[in-house]
C-alpha cells in the first residue's frame, strides 16, 4: 500500500496494469459491445518476467475494468504476444452446441532454456466459451511449431473473406511469414514479406498487423501491415512502421518504394501497436506500449510499470505527402468533454500561454496559426524536461522533440532517456493539434494526425501545459482543453 501510495506517477487517462510489469498490447477483439485488452505481464515484479497475458475490458476504450490473467504460463512455455478474433463460423470445430460464437487467442508459446540454448517459440491457440472472459489452451498446442527459425513469433490471426482461410501474419527474423489455414490446424506457407522493405537493425521484428482500409472518400481498398522495430525507429529505439499495399489472401505487395519507412508515431514511446478484431462499425482502432525497450525497465515508477497510449482511430487518406494512415481519438474521447476551456490569443515573441494549472491529465484540441518566420514552444508538462518546438521556416514546418536530463534529475536511471529528434513536415500556416498530456506522458496528434509524437517524461511536478513564442507571431484560435 506504501508503495502504491508513493507511485506519483501513475497516469489517469491512460491504461496501467494494477500492479507489476506490462509491455505489448495482445488480443485485441470487440465481443459482445465491449472491448477485451490483453496484454504482456509480469504481475510478481516491475520488471519483465514469464510472461502472462493480463487482462482488461472496457465499454468505450476509456474506463477499463481489470480482469484476473487469461493466460499463464506453464510447462509448455511463456505466453507470448499474439492476437484474437472470434470464430463467427465454428470453422476451428470448438464450439459445437454453443449458443454464443467463440473466441480464439493466438499467442507465442516460449520455451526459455537457462543453458546458453536460444529460447524455443512456437504459435499456440486458447478458445474461450464465454464470450471472452475465461481461456482454456488446447491440448494439441502447438497448432504452428517452429520451422527452425530463432525469432519465429507475435502471430496476428486474420479471417481473409475473399479467399475464406484464416490468415496469420508471424515475425520470421527480419521478415513477416504469412500462412494460411481452413481449419486453424492445418497451416500452409504462403509467402515471406520485407527483408529488403522498409527500416531493419539488427534485431527481429516484432508484433505484425494485417487488416484491410478503405481510402477515406473512395470506394478503394487497400491493405496495411504494421510492424515494429528494435532498434532504428524514427526517433530511436522502438517504434512501428507501417506498409500500405494490397493482399490478396496469400501475399502482401508494398506500393511504397521499399526503402520507404512509414511511421505510425514519430516519439519515442509508440511500440508494439496493434488493432481491434471484430469491430463491427467499420472502424479501425489501434493502441501501443507507449515505452521503448532501450529504458522501460528503468522508468522511475514504482508499483507498475508501463502504460498503453490512448486508442486511436486510424484512417487512410491522401495527403500532400501520399497515401498516409492518420490517428485520431476514438468519439467518446473527444465527444464527452469535462471542465472545457478555451483559449484564444495571439503570442508575440516572448509570450507564454499558459492553458491550465493544476491538472494531472487533460486534453488540448483546436488550431494554431504560425506566421511564416516564427517559432513556438510546447511544453506539455510545463517544465523544460519535454518541449515540442514548432518552427516554420521559408519553406516548411520543422517539428523537434526535445528530452532532457531535468532539473529533477530524471534522466538518472537511464542514459539512453534524453534525446532530440526533429521532422520536417509539408509547410501550411495552421497547425491542427490534439495534445494528450497526462501525469508521465505526452502524446501530440498533429496536422489531423499524420504526424504523432508520443513521448514519456517523469518530472516530480506536472505543472501546466505551456506555449511559448520565441519568435515571430503565434495565434491561439479555439483551442479547447479538457478532461
Ligand atoms: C515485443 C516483444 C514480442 C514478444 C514480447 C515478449 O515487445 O518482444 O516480440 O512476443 O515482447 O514479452
Amino acid at each position: 500500500m506504501q508503495q502504491l501510495a508513493k507511485d506519483i506517477f501513475r497516469p489517469t487517462m491512460h491504461f496501467t496494469p494494477p500492479f507489476g510489469w506490462m509491455n505489448d498490447p495482445n488480443g485485441l477483439v470487440y465481443i459482445n459491445n465491449e472491448y477485451h485488452l490483453f496484454y504482456q505481464y509480469y504481475p510478481y515484479a516491475n520488471k519483465w518476467g514469464p510472461m502472462h497475458w493480463g487482462h482488461a475490458v472496457s465499454a468505450d476504450l476509456r474506463n477499463w475494468q481489470h480482469l484476473p490473467p487469461a493466460l499463464v504460463p506453464d510447462e509448455k512455455g511463456m505466453c507470448f504476444s499474439g492476437s484474437a478474433v472470434v470464430d463467427w463460423r465454428n470453422t476451428s470445430g470448438l464450439f459445437d452446441g454453443e449458443t454464443q460464437p467463440g473466441a480464439l487467442a493466438f499467442y507465442t508459446a516460449c520455451i526459455a532454456y537457462d543453458d546458453g540454448r536460444d529460447s524455443e517459440q512456437m504459435q499456440s491457440l486458447a478458445y474461450s466459451k464465454d464470450g471472452g472472459f475465461s481461456w482454456n489452451k488446447l491440448t494439441d498446442n502447438p497448432i504452428l511449431p517452429n520451422p527452425g527459425l530463432k525469432d519465429f513469433r507475435d502471430p496476428k490471426v486474420i479471417w481473409h473473406e475473399q479467399s475464406q482461410h484464416w490468415v496469420m501474419v508471424v515475425t520470421e527474423g527480419q521478415e513477416i511469414g504469412f500462412y494460411r489455414s481452413k481449419d486453424l490446424k492445418q497451416w500452409e506457407k504462403t509467402s515471406n514479406f520485407g527483408l529488403s522493405e522498409g527500416k531493419h537493425d539488427e534485431m527481429p521484428w516484432e508484433c505484425p498487423d494485417l487488416f484491410p482500409i478503405q481510402l477515406e472518400g473512395s470506394d478503394i481498398c487497400y491493405w496495411v501491415l504494421i510492424v515494429g522495430v528494435q532498434r532504428c525507429s524514427y526517433a530511436g529505439g522502438s517504434g512501428t512502421q507501417y506498409f500500405i499495399g494490397q493482399f490478396d489472401g496469400e501475399r502482401f505487395t508494398n506500393h511504397h518504394d521499399a526503402e520507404t519507412a512509414l511511421w505510425l508515431d514519430y516519439g519515442r514511446d509508440y511500440y508494439a501497436a496493434q488493432t481491434w478484431s471484430d469491430m463491427t462499425d467499420g472502424r479501425r482502432t489501434s493502441i501501443a506500449w507507449m515505452s521503448n525497450w532501450l529504458y522501460a525497465n528503468d522508468v522511475p515508477t514504482q508499483a507498475w510499470r508501463s502504460a498503453m497510449s490512448v486508442p486511436r482511430d486510424l484512417k487512410l487518406s491522401r495527403t500532400q505527402s501520399g497515401l498516409r494512415l492518420l490517428s485520431s481519438l476514438p468519439k467518446p474521447w473527444l465527444n464527452e468533454r469535462d471542465n472545457i476551456i478555451s483559449h484564444e490569443k495571439t503570442l508575440h515573441a516572448g509570450d507564454c500561454l499558459v492553458i491550465s494549472q493544476d491538472y494531472q491529465a487533460g486534453i488540448l484540441d483546436g488550431k494554431l496559426y504560425l506566421h511564416r518566420g516564427s517559432s513556438i514552444s510546447i511544453s506539455p508538462l510545463g517544465n523544460r524536461c519535454l518541449t515540442y518546438n514548432i518552427e516554420r521556416n521559408e519553406k516548411n514546418i520543422v517539428i523537434t522533440t526535445s528530452r532532457k536530463v531535468g532539473a529533477e534529475g530524471e534522466d538518472s536511471y537511464n542514459n539512453m532517456f534524453s534525446h532530440d529528434t526533429s521532422l520536417t513536415i509539408p509547410d501550411s500556416d495552421c497547425l491542427q493539434l490534439t495534445l494528450i498530456v497526462d501525469r508521465c506522458s505526452s502524446e501530440l496528434l498533429l496536422q489531423d494526425g499524420e504526424y504523432c509524437f508520443t513521448e514519456l517524461s517523469f518530472p516530480m511536478e506536472v505543472k501546466s501545459i505551456d506555449i511559448y513564442c520565441s519568435t515571430g507571431t503565434g495565434i491561439v484560435e479555439s483551442l479547447t482543453f479538457f478532461k
